[in-house]
């Protein structure tokens, strides 16, 4: 476990730009959140998910990197004042605090833009082909895009301040937060060439873990603690968001992630290989405590 974290840092930085003098403040930002930390749950699940399917780490990795990179992307404008106002992030001042809101919103943006660099890079195209490199372009492009996260983030921007059902909380949080854990699984399922049953359970494994993943961090906001968590508790409720914990209260939220995680672990049933390390990851996320 240990040594894919350490790879996948190492592989993280190695895609940044050159510091060029003229835009050394804007590379400084994005590295600055990049090497921040974070759990790095994504990358991981694409490793996983390659390894499961008979694939190599070394071709996924730049797959794994281009996911993280978007989601990285994806907490620096999350923070901005605009969206949550958030001062901390994996333990460290937000982006915008440091750098300035401008530049964290060109921060942002040239993690998204280096991700499909790196996706498509020498690398990965020598690694994985032009055709599985462009199938995860795809994929990167759609769970990013408005149909994925970004549709997500809008529904909850507008949700704040409003009494909205389950099945709302259920788009909202599959969108905003599912997305990405599913792509996870595609693009790990692509680079190995995973069969299309192997790729559906997979994705079933995804939808469901990361629905628990979005809902335990709605009940982690009210329940941990900034110096657990890397970034405030109660944001949520200051800003008024709608969220399963809100709505259903704590104890009934962790009955449905315990339920779903069950559920996920289920999908696993179909791979031939090994999968001890994708239910232990399924368990993890549920009783994470940040
Ligand atoms: C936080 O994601 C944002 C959500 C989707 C809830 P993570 O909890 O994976 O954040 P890091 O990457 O570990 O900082
Ligand atoms: C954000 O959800 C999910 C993203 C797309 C970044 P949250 O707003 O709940 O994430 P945190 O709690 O700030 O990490
Ligand atoms: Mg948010
Ligand atoms: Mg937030
Ligand atoms: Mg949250």
């Amino acid at each position: 476990m240990s040594e894919k974290l350490n790879n996948i840092e190492q592989e993280l930085i190695s895609y940044l730009p050159e510091k060029d003098e003229y835009i050394k403040n804007l590379v400084d930002s994005m590295e600055y959140s990049l090497t921040a930390g974070g759990k790095r749950i994504r990358p991981m699940l694409v490793l996983e998910f390659a390894k499961l399917c008979g694939g190599k780490e070394e071709a996924a990795m730049p797959f794994a990197c281009a996911l993280e990179m978007i989601h990285t992307y994806s907490l620096i404008h999350d923070d901005l004042p605009c969206m949550d106002n958030d001062d901390l992030r994996r333990g460290k001042p937000t982006n915008h605090k440091v750098f300035g809101e401008a530049c964290a919103l060109l921060a942002g943006s040239g993690l998204l833009t280096l991700a499909f660099e790196t996706a498509s890079s020498e690398k990965s195209v020598a690694l994985n082909g032009t055709e599985k490199c462009l199938s995860a372009i795809k994929v990167l492009s759609q769970i990013a895009g408005a149909e994925g996260m970004l549709g997500g983030q809008i529904i909850d921007l507008e949700s704040e301040g409003k009494k909205v059902d389950v099945e709302h909380l259920k788009v909202m949080d599959s969108k905003k937060t599912g997305a990405l854990i599913i792509g996870a699984a595609k693009l790990g399922c692509i680079s190995a060439g995973a069969t299309e049953q192997q790729m559906n359970a997979a994705v079933s494994y995804a939808e469901k873990i990361g629905l628990v993943f979005q809902i335990v961090d709605d009940v982690l906001d009210i329940t941990s603690s900034t110096e657990k968590l890397g970034k405030p508790v109660g944001s949520d409720s200051e800003n008024e968001k709608s969220t399963y914990a809100a709505l259903l209260g704590i104890e009934e939220c962790m009955s449905i992630s315990r339920k779903l995680t069950e559920e996920a672990v289920a999908c696993l049933e179909l791979f031939d290989e090994d999968t001890t390390a994708l239910k232990e990851f399924a368990y993890f996320l549920l009783n994470r405590e940040n």
